[in-house]
């Protein structure tokens, strides 16, 4: 994707935040095209786009690190759009531009009360005097550049300022966390009512502009298309379908890691109601002897990934004039799998990108990789994608595979994959599937003392993990009701044999994962 004079829109700097994709996520559920480039672009690169908005986001670092990310501060000079700075962005402008910039002695995180100082502040529009929000950072601005006003403070501190003459507005706080509850409010008075951008940015602009891409970059050669059986790959396979036609062909693996009955199901799903060309293959026993002996998460991840590469280039290699591979990799996956856009750290290598070998004989499209979730099955609706796939809950490509913690075994995936089908079962009976984003049962490599009829046993234990999210990048666990946890449990531990004790994960994300590994 890229700027073009109907998607004229919000570039976003990336120092480094992990909330950075939350902003471009706030600006587009407002409607308006954005892109994030890394700190360090260009400035020719930046004015060549034209924005009608530039975000500096936050970052870990300190102003004063000896690798600090810069600022080319003859870049402010000639934008010729509003800028809004949000924590590193803010200290950094305030460095740059003469103020003063004091390592703290402690990190400010969580929660804060903010006092809105100039409530005729173009940004704060609307707002109360006095409003909640989410920080978190290290350095404090201690005096303000020449030209600057201070337009909110918390604890006597600066904690916004703007400099009207010049268009440039900062925040300490983050607006674009959903704790800040007036955040969306914020950033709608920066995009609308300062940058005066008009909402234009929808699922069928995407869609016709992906459909372009993918004609013009696959020519007259063929694609092949790795289903997973979840929504993203299912909805990468529609836009391209609705590109190519029958010039694609989807690849859907048994990899032995898939849920009970997934394959046929699936499959058939596809052939049915999307009208797409599949080839399924079997290959349970390449995955699990790759994966024999190993235990390390990332080690799984990554033969997991190369195993689905060599599988694909089989095929691609029997079909013949095959030159791309399609895959439904999401901007979560990305973020979250390398350091692309910036210097966000890696948090797991999902197998799709991060998993990925470096040497490959496709070329990858990935006509998802700048969305969230929800705005994929929100595609997914305009391109007539069925509910029984669309309304799926998420299974990571790797499956159970990194749902068993250790090393992956036959016995452990049929006693999983038996599990898996209760809770399933259970939250549909209760309706809570629809309700929830995701839920699973872990396998846990330790055993525990039970007693069952007058025997003891000494067996496994599951943990399950049900989680509320509206895009992955963050979780909460779900309060499921008392008792549709003890049928869960109940249930799960009479009928699966070599279990005997279950454990509801109360963890949300940060700090844990959503996936245990
Ligand atoms: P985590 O565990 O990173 O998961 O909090 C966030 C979301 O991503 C899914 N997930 C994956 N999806 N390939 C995928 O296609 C992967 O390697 C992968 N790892 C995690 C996870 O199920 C959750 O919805």
């Amino acid at each position: 994707m890229s700027f073009t004079d109907q998607h004229r829109g919000v570039l976003i700097l990336d120092f480094g935040s992990q909330y950075t994709q939350l902003i471009a996520r706030r600006i587009r559920e407002s409607g308006i095209y954005c892109e994030i480039l890394p700190y360090n672009v260009l400035s020719d690169e930046i004015l060549s786009k034209k924005p009608q908005g530039l975000i500096l986001s936050g970052g870990p670092s300190s102003v004063y690190d000896a690798n600090a990310p810069q600022l080319a501060t003859e870049l402010l000079e000639v934008v010729d759009c509003p800028i809004l700075a949000i924590c590193y962005g803010l200290q950094l402008l305030a460095y740059k531009l003469g103020g003063e910039v004091r390592p703290s002695s402690k990190r400010e995180y969580g929660y804060a009360r903010l006092n809105v100082e100039a409530l005729d502040s173009p940004l704060f529009v609307g707002l109360p005097k006095e409003i909640d929000v989410w920080m978190s950072h290290g350095d404090e601005v201690i005096s303000m550049p020449p030209g600057f006003r201070i337009t909110a403070v918390n604890n006597k501190m600066l904690n916004a300022m703007e400099d009207l003459s010049k268009r440039i507005y900062a925040v300490q706080f983050h607006p674009e966390v959903a704790h800040t509850i007036w955040g969306k409010q914020i950033i709608q008075n920066f995009l609308y009512g300062i940058c005066h951008l008009e909402s234009n940015w929808s699922p069928r602009s995407i869609i016709s502009e992906q459909i372009g891409n993918i004609q013009n970059t696959v020519g007259d050669s063929s694609v092949i298309c790795g289903l997973s059986g979840g929504v993203d790959s299912a909805v990468a396979a529609a836009l391209v379908h609705q590109a190519i036609g029958k010039r694609q062909i989807c690849v859907f693996v048994d990899t032995g890691l898939l849920r009970e009955g997934e394959f046929e199901q699936t499959r058939a799903l596809f052939e049915r109601s999307m009208n797409l060309k599949v080839i399924g293959v079997r290959a349970s026993d390449k995955f699990l002897s790759a994966l024999a002996g190993v235990d390390d998460p990332e080690k799984k991840r990554k033969i997991i990934g190369k195993t689905f590469i060599d599988i694909f280039e089989e095929e691609a290699q029997r079909i013949g004039s095959v030159e791309f591979l399609v895959q439904g990799t999401l901007y979560p996956d990305v973020i979250e799998s390398v350091s692309v856009r910036g210097p966000s750290s890696v948090i797991k290598s999902h197998h799709n990108v991060g998993g990925l070998p470096e040497r490959m004989r496709l070329k990858l499209i990935e006509p998802l990789r700048e969305l969230f979730k929800d705005e994929v099955r929100k595609l997914g609706h305009e391109l007539d994608i069925p509910a029984e796939i669309l309304n799926r809950h998420p299974f990571p490509g790797p499956g159970l595979a990194i749902r068993i913690i250790g090393e992956v075994k036959y016995e452990d995936l049929k006693l999983l994959r038996n599990a898996d089908r209760i809770l399933e079962e259970e939250l549909k009976l209760a309706n809570l599937y629809q309700s929830v984003w995701q839920a699973f049962p872990v396998l846990l490599p330790i055993s525990s003392v039970g007693v069952m009829g007058d025997y003891r046993t000494y067996e496994r234990v599951i943990a399950v993990r049900v989680v509320t999210s509206t895009d992955g990048m963050t979780a909460d666990w779900a309060r499921l009701p008392y008792d549709i946890l003890a049928r869960i449990s109940t249930r799960i531990i009479s009928e699966v044999c070599g279990i005997n004790r279950l454990v509801y994960d109360i963890t949300s994300k940060p700090p844990s994962t959503i996936e245990w590994e």
